[in-house]
């Protein structure tokens, strides 16, 4: 897996691209930086951006708090560079815990737009849950962490610096174009508001080792 590639366009794109470490914030969580985000972005933004409009005219009002647009179907899209994401973050799963298979239980796009974010949460079916940063702020608007991937979580040593198992802070993975941040599934999680004036962009998957019984729509989709 580690040497297959896929093919975007008149590129062959490797599913791990050389030099591309996981790299931990903490025990728990991981983050890598992918140098390839460009052409996934080129391929994937409009087709996203597609969905955003498509949920949102079927929604209407939504709740700012609600994490923004959420485009679920991708799963299935006929995309190379989703297909790519998908491979890529069933790899990072196996690295991660060292498991021989990996099985996305869920994943979908959130688009968020001017004022929208989603309040700290976890997700309970799955062992490990990945967020890619496909199109993040712009740096002039990530100002003062805003439309950022904030942790804090008791079980999260960073999260607990005074104290073990009282959270008295925050972390915030790197939140540049192409970074794949991954931690359990049962770390609690966030999105402080994104305050710029154009979109931001993430995907995220829940991945389990094996294929998982009941429905994914048993759990919150947040
Ligand atoms: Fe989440």
């Amino acid at each position: 897996m580690l040497n297959e590639h896929i093919q975007i366009g008149p590129i062959s794109v490797p599913i791990w691209p050389k030099g591309v470490r996981i790299q931990n914030m903490d025990p728990m969580v991981y983050f890598a930086v992918f140098p390839d985000n460009d052409l996934i972005r080129s391929v994937a933004g409009p087709k996203l951006l597609a969905g955003e409009e498509a949920f949102r005219k079927a929604e209407g009002d939504r709740w700012v708090g609600a994490g923004g647009a959420k485009v679920r179907d991708i799963g299935s899209w006929p995309c190379p560079a989703m297909t790519l994401l998908h491979e890529r973050a069933k790899l990072a799963f196996k690295m991660i815990t060292k498991a021989k298979t990996a099985e996305i239980d869920d994943c979908w796009a959130s688009v968020y737009r001017k004022g929208e974010f989603i309040g700290p949460h976890a997700h309970r079916r799955t062992e490990m849950s990945l967020v890619y940063h496909l199109e993040p702020p712009d740096p002039k608007d990530r100002a003062e962490f805003n439309g950022a991937l904030g942790i804090t979580d008791p079980r999260v040593a960073k999260c607990c610096p005074t104290s073990p198992g009282c959270v008295t802070s925050q972390i915030y993975p790197p939140l540049d174009p192409g970074t794949l941040v991954m931690f359990p599934s049962f770390v609690v999680h966030y999105v402080t508001p994104y305050l710029g004036d154009g979109h931001r962009i993430s995907i995220a998957w829940n991945i389990a080792r094996e294929k998982l019984q009941g429905n994914v729509a048993d759990q919150p989709l947040l």
